[in-house]
């Protein structure tokens, strides 16, 4: 019998792909950077399915490009904001994504960059490698206790949550805003954090992370407005989705003292233009969107990835599917 025919718009570990290989007939994108949208455009005419990554949109076009035979599209991420879902919805076609195996590392990341921004990490291997390094100095690259410090969680889901275990051991007072999680969530009682509104958060908090997906209600969530009731000492730490901030926003707060120091995974647009004002600046600190970027859960995420494809390929449900609606 016929192997059903999947596009697969980048490389994935080979966890995950040696198992699409051998169930499909896969045509696999080799490029490091993503296929151009004519070409994506072109070789899902035709197929059962698509495993696609965060960069590259799956939306109407595309899905019509596909035609009556795709079945599913199984996304190499947690997020899925790449993907029209509602559209995928209508046209029955189950979405999968890959929750849980990156969280405790996502979260590994997110809080190394909250404490790296707090103790000035990156300046101080810049001032090294610059042959800057003198001597002792009592005020050199002095910055801010993590410890016993207040941490404001947008976002209290799987990530947000493993940031407030994290926040523990550091002592810190745990603020969260989410407004699917309720108020006596035992979680919360567990680690001691408390529900805030948006506004206390941002004025309370000493540390603001952000763990929310991006949607049409949290695109540019922190605003000059939102910015604006922040501390002047407080830092901003992005590992979720970079549309969450307005960058422009976000660049007068830090050149004018508006907040100390920003942190971010993530940027809008990615990559980040390298004319953007932000890379002009000392107080941030800014990686490729790696936060999940462990050996070990890149290969997990592959594995996910390839047996939510052949589910939706053999008809049955997706272990992880983002628009379980699709099943009525
Ligand atoms: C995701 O999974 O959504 C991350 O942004 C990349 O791992």
């Amino acid at each position: 019998m016929a192997k059903p025919k999947v596009f697969v718009t980048r490389m994935i570990p080979e966890a995950g792909l040696s198992m699409v290989r051998e169930f499909c007939d896969a045509d696999i994108w080799p490029g490091d950077l993503p296929p151009e949208r004519e070409y994506v455009l072109e070789h899902v005419k035709g197929v059962d399915g698509i495993l696609s990554l965060l960069t590259t949109k799956m939306d109407p076009a595309v899905m019509d490009a596909a035609g009556a035979s795709l079945k599913v599209i199984s996304n190499y991420a947690v997020g899925f904001d790449n993907i029209d879902i509602p559209e995928a919805t209508k046209r029955g076609i189950p979405v999968g994504h890959t929750p849980g195996v990156l969280t405790e590392t996502t979260a590994d990341f997110a809080f190394a960059l909250l404490i790296s921004a707090a103790r000035r990490v990156v300046e101080g291997h810049n001032y090294t490698l610059a042959g800057k390094w003198k001597t002792w100095g009592p005020s050199l690259l002095l910055g801010q206790d993590v410890y016993g410090a207040t941490l404001g969680l947008v976002g209290f889901g799987r990530i947000g949550k493993s940031m407030a275990k994290r926040a523990t051991g550091f002592d810190m007072k745990i603020l969260y805003h989410d407004e699917f999680v309720p108020d006596d969530d035992p979680f919360a009682a567990e680690v001691g954090a408390q529900s805030v509104d948006m506004d206390t958060l941002l004025r309370e908090s000493d540390f603001v992370s952000l763990h929310t997906p991006l949607l049409p209600s949290t695109h540019h969530l922190i605003d000059a407005t939102a910015l604006a009731k922040m501390k002047s000492t407080a830092i901003l730490v992005n590992s979720a989705r970079g549309p969450l901030i307005d960058p422009v926003a976000l660049y007068d707060a830090l050149k004018n003292g508006g907040i100390a120091y920003a942190g971010l995974d993530v940027t809008e647009p990615e990559p980040i233009p390298m004319d953007s004002p932000l890379l002009t600046l000392d107080n941030i600190i800014i990686a490729p969107h790696i936060a999940s970027g462990s050996v070990t859960t890149r290969d997990q995420m592959a594995v996910i990835a390839a047996n939510n494809l052949i589910a939706g390929l053999t008809g049955k449900p997706l272990p992880n599917c983002a628009n379980p609606q699709v099943y009525g």
